[in-house]
């Protein structure tokens, strides 16, 4: 037969314009910018009319279109008397492609004898919903009738060209594309032994595509393959075969990326880049088969991984100007033709067995068209915590939302005025002034700028100044002086830090009261032990101006900055102090504002606690 010259490519209208399918007097869709033709359900609009915006209730077809893609879906015969589902399939989809009935096995069932009744009904389904239709497949090695795999080498050629000639021909103009040869290579990328290539080598494939060319010229014609979505072996091996076929000026119009993917086996290596070498070659790419299986049941966490493969796809689709399309190996679970092929695995369809979009279809509209489609906000935030507070800063943190496409991000608000968007799970808020109380607020969004509730609200105050606590520690003291008349004064005391945030002790002072009696009014006082290092701890024994009951002195205990920062729920551990009269005279404890008589630690009020010298805990006599 003639080997007709390579066409010329079709012009395609720039990915940018917003475009509506018409029908051509053959009735296969075309595709033209709205500015020049649109048709509407009310009539035609005006030409140069602003295209009607994208809404909520597009078909994902549609939602494709306005990005100068198709969105389809394989159907089979057996299902065109679901009407539920043909309600579905013959809205939602601008494509369809006959998930068996124009395979050999259906067609030529004897050699020379042809049944096209279940593929005519598929075309005349999409024709009557003013759908295109993928022709699949002329060319495969499964489900070719018996004759067919037995026939004699020297047969082939002239059976698959009488074939391919006879199916595209009854085809002819009702075709966008055919898959002419499908599945031509092993998976380590060496042609597969079929009947084809064991009768032909690898030249069956030009022949093949040569053929189906000179049967229907306007069709697009494919080569598909699934395991070549990404970078591999099978991969390169299909590169290599388009390359030369494309050198050799053979009919090639595009590569078929079945898309059959499960989420235990992990997202294909660089699916858009592998996309755009193919287009990179003169090409149309499509994915043709796409369906992401998972180990049964389902569930949330594997739906929405499902969601994220589906919605890496388009974008990889979209990514890539020569992607013609995708389509789904049908929409629902009910008809998927997972479960019969892999034990255990199945839930791979855009809706579940029930017709009820699953959140993949959500994240295919997504994609296509963000903002669009998604109109369910994420969950509100949960367990909104200040995790710490400074003098100038307060920290939060709360639990993830979750959402039925993906959280993008959360919104802080404090006091209702949104301060700051991140995409983390907490946040500090800076520049704030101390002992000030600031209550906020988290939102969760979605890429959609669909908006949660807000979470519980949180109050948390600032610290006093220099990045220290506001009574957030306490204070506890022991009695290491069994006798109250002699001439020492022996108080255990140690500080617990009972906030959120860290107390920098180099702020904080203590006050033990006594009574100093009479005898010398100078005093020595001793460390003579502390948990943090007695050379942190300083003392000092001031007498007061206004004596009260009990209190004509105190011991004040200070920290260097030797001594560091005591982290929230940390305690300074013990402190022994111990102070005596220069004259060592004795005194009357007894009487003693700060003295208990407990000899383990204890709370305590008596023992007062200031910040930078403001009274943050206890009670002055
Ligand atoms: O039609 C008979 C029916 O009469 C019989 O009762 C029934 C019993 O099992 O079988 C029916 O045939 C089945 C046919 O689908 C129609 O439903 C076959 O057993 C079954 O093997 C066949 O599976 C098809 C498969 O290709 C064959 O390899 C799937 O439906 C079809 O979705 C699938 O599609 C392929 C693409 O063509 C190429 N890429 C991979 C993709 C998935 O395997």
């Amino acid at each position: 037969m003639p080997f007709p010259l390579p066409r010329a490519p079709r012009p395609r209208p720039s990915a940018s314009a917003a475009r509506k399918p018409v029908r051509s007097s053959r009735g296969k869709r075309l595709v033209c910018t709205l500015a020049a033709v649109v048709t509407a359900a009310s009539g035609l609009l005006a030409v140069g009319a602003a295209p009607p915006a994208l809404a909520a209730g597009s078909t994902l077809d549609q939602l494709a279109e306005a990005q100068g893609r198709y969105f389809g879906s394989a159907t089979d015969n057996p299902e065109l008397t679901d009407t539920p589902y043909t309600t579905v399939l013959g809205s939602e989809f601008g494509m369809i492609t006959p998930g068996n009935s124009m395979k050999w096995d259906t067609t030529e069932p004897q050699q020379g004898q042809f049944d096209f009744s279940g593929g005519d009904k598929i075309v005349d389904f999409a024709q009557a919903h003013n759908q295109r239709v993928r022709g699949h497949t002329l060319v495969w090695h499964s489900q070719l009738p018996g004759w067919m795999s037995s026939l004699p080498a020297g047969q082939v050629q002239a059976a698959m060209e009488s074939h391919i000639t006879k199916e595209a021909s009854h085809y002819k103009g009702k075709i966008y594309a055919w898959d002419v040869v499908n599945e031509p290579f092993n998976d380590d990328g060496t042609f597969r032994a079929d009947p084809f290539y064991n009768a032909m080598g690898e030249k069956y494939i030009a022949d093949a595509l040569r053929t189906a060319h000179a049967a229907d010229p306007d069709a697009k014609l494919y080569i598909n393959d699934y395991n070549i979505e990404g970078t591999g072996a099978k991969a390169d091996a299909m590169y290599r075969l388009a390359s030369d076929l494309k050198s050799q000026g053979v009919p090639l119009d595009g590569i078929g990326f079945q898309g059959h993917l499960a989420i235990q086996y992990g997202f294909p290596t660089n699916m858009r880049q592998n996309l755009q070498r193919f287009a990179d070659l003169g090409l149309d790419v499509a994915i043709t088969e796409l369906d992401v299986r998972m180990q049964l049941p389902s569930d949330a966490t594997k739906l929405a991984t499902q969601a994220d493969y589906y919605r890496q796809v388009t974008n990889a689709c979209l990514a890539v100007s020569r992607c013609a399309g995708i389509t789904v190996w049908d929409f629902d679970d009910k008809y998927s033709w997972v479960p019969s092929t892999f034990s255990g695995q199945g839930a791979a369809c855009l809706y579940d067995e029930n017709l009820q979009p699953k959140p993949a279809y959500t994240a295919v509209r997504d994609s296509l068209a963000p903002g669009v489609s998604d109109t369910t906000p994420p969950s509100a935030p949960t367990g909104l915590a200040v995790s710490g507070a400074t003098d100038t800063s307060v920290s939060l943190t709360w639990s993830a939302s979750t959402d039925n496409v993906g959280v993008s991000g959360y919104d802080v608000y404090r006091a209702g005025t949104k301060v700051s968007s991140t995409t983390s799970t907490s946040f500090t808020d800076t520049g704030l002034a101390a002992s000030t109380a600031y209550t906020y607020t988290v939102k969760a969004k979605d890429a959609a700028g669909n908006v949660s509730a807000a979470s519980a609200a949180v109050t948390a105050t600032t610290q006093s100044g220099g990045g220290t606590g506001t009574g957030a520690f306490k204070v506890q003291y022991k009695n290491n002086d069994s006798a109250p008349g002699d001439n020492q004064i022996k108080p255990g005391i140690q500080i617990v830090n009972t906030g959120t945030a860290p107390l920098d002790l180099s702020k904080v002072t203590l006050r033990y009261y006594f009574t100093g009696e009479g005898g010398a009014s100078t005093y020595s006082t001793w460390v003579d032990y502390a948990a943090l290092g007695a050379a942190n701890v300083t003392q000092k024994v001031v007498a007061m101006s206004t004596p009260k009951a009990g209190a004509d002195h105190y011991l004040e205990v200070g920290f260097t900055t030797g001594a560091g920062s005591l982290a929230a729920g940390k305690s300074t551990g013990d402190i022994q102090t111990r102070l005596n009269k220069t004259d060592w005279s004795n005194f009357d404890e007894s009487d003693d504002y700060s003295r208990g008589t407990n000899t383990a630690y204890a709370d305590t009020t008596k023992v007062t606690a200031y910040v930078s010298g403001t009274l943050v805990t206890g009670t002055e006599p």
